[in-house]
């Protein structure tokens, strides 16, 4: 696939994880404030929704390949670490964004070992307030004064 189509998916995908983002904080958040009891029907929608992600983080490494400046800037670091656009997609976007997703896979591993128990929702409602920040924050905000991109391609 090239870099034209890719880049549209990306882009469009940003929609559904954000989406999803606001529908799982959400629903960690009234669980935690039930109380509730973690069980195995709780850790498939928390599965569902890391896969959500994790479609993300497969298009985004897919685009990392046919991208021109991200490319760019691995060829002359020294360089072009100076260049906000060049090192925001070489580096700060993709490294952030797979860390994000990342901890989005342990938690849900580490959550499907405490299944059963209580005070699951609290353990993922800290850790993911930090992951939802880690990608809220290294998104291109078209109203972003550093590195912005178009909401709709
Ligand atoms: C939650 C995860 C992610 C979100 C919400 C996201 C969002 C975005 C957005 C909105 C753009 C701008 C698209 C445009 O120009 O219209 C972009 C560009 C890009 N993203 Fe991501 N991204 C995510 C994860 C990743 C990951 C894991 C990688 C891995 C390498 C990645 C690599 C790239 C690249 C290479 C570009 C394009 C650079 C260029 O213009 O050449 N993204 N991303």
């Amino acid at each position: 696939m090239d870099f034209s189509t890719l880049i549209v998916y990306h882009s469009y995908y940003r929609w559904i994880v954000l989406s999803a983002m606001l529908l799982q904080i959400g629903w960690i958040f009234i669980e935690h404030k039930r109380k509730s009891i973690f069980t195995i029907y709780h850790f498939r929608i928390l599965l569902l929704f890391t896969l959500i992600f994790n479609i993300q983080l497969l298009i985004g490494w897919l685009l990392f390949t046919q991208s021109t400046i991200a490319h760019g800037f691995w060829e002359n670091i020294s360089q072009n670490i100076k260049n906000r656009q060049m090192r925001f997609f070489g580096l700060e976007h993709v490294s952030m964004m797979s860390l994000g997703i990342i901890l989005s896979n342990i938690y849900t591993i580490l959550a499907y070992r405490k299944r059963n128990q209580k005070e699951v929702f609290t353990y993922l409602w800290k850790r993911y307030l930090i992951i939802y920040l880690i990608i809220l924050s290294s998104i291109p905000w078209s109203f972003s004064p550093l590195t912005s991109r178009p909401n709709f391609r």
